[in-house]
């Protein structure tokens, strides 16, 4: 599958200008601070993509630079959080009404359970209850046992973006498997519309009937380069899903999560669709 670094490509006029939708979104997934992995290099377009989170209705932000894999012990939890205070004292002096809470995006690895007790790896905001856990995209890891252990300690997966994972889009079915620990699926919000390609489309729809909680989150890493589509999704999901699926998945999971509350199921019954590509 072809992964799009660039800008996802623009499928309704709602992905080219976020119009008010009348609800106010959580967003747990973004790559929003400065100078610290693929997201914003500098203070000025971490402040761009805040505004353009927050043009696009979303008022509470999770900061989740990505941790282990490539960018292991390049920071740990301290250093985000320090992160993450710096970023909400410059969004008040600029008067951008965003809440920013720390978080990171973790690469699966053994060692998580004791990097999170440690503090050098962070759950997600400050109940810590949800983990954002991202597979490595070249190679399928099944994070089976690592969900069982981080059950054991009242931790749940947020598996991130799975509908961009080669092997995850073409087998959605495959998630039925981890239902006894029900991690949560994150879905990219631009992944509904088609800005990460067709497979991810198609496998983005295809999850919503997975046995699992859904979610959607951004994963932005800037205004312009990846940016919020959350507006998008929301509405894309009220028009084929209806109003209370959209809310559950844009509105209400997301802020279940920041608050370590249970998560709502996204379909009461049925298996994902089979994919082909
Ligand atoms: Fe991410």
């Amino acid at each position: 599958m072809r992964i799009f670094k660039g800008q996802p490509r623009s499928v309704t006029p709602a992905s080219v200008e976020p119009r008010p939708c009348g609800e106010v979104f959580t967003d747990v997934h973004c790559h929003c601070l400065p100078d610290l992995d693929d997201g914003p290099a500098d203070r000025a377009e971490a402040v761009a993509l805040c505004r353009a989170l927050v043009a696009d209705g979303i008022r509470t932000v999770v900061a989740t630079p990505h941790q282990l894999g490539r960018y292991a012990g390049r920071y740990g939890g301290c250093r985000i959080r320090r992160a993450v205070a710096e970023l909400s004292t410059t969004l008040a002096e600029a008067g951008v009404p965003l809440t920013v809470l720390a978080g990171a995006d973790v690469r699966i690895d053994e060692r998580i359970p004791d990097l999170l007790e440690s503090g050098d790896v962070l759950a997600v905001g400050e109940a810590r209850r949800y983990l954002l856990l991202e597979l490595p995209h070249e190679v399928f890891v099944d994070p089976h046992t690592l969900l069982a252990r981080l059950a054991e300690k009242g931790i749940v997966a947020v598996i991130t973006h799975p509908e961009r994972h080669p092997f995850l889009a073409r087998n959605p079915a495959y998630v039925q498997r981890w239902a006894e620990y029900r991690p949560c699926l994150q879905i990219t919000a631009a992944s509904f519309g088609g800005g990460f390609g067709r497979l991810s489309q198609e496998a983005a729809w295809a999850f919503l009937h997975a046995p699992l909680p859904i979610l959607a989150a951004t994963d932005a890493h800037g205004a312009t380069s990846r940016p919020p589509r959350m507006t998008q999704a929301y509405t894309l999901l009220r028009q084929r899903w209806g109003r209370a699926a959209a809310r559950r998945i844009c509105v209400e999971n997301p802020q279940r999560v920041v608050q370590g509350q249970d998560l709502a199921m996204s379909a009461p019954r049925g298996v994902p669709g089979e994919v082909r590509r």
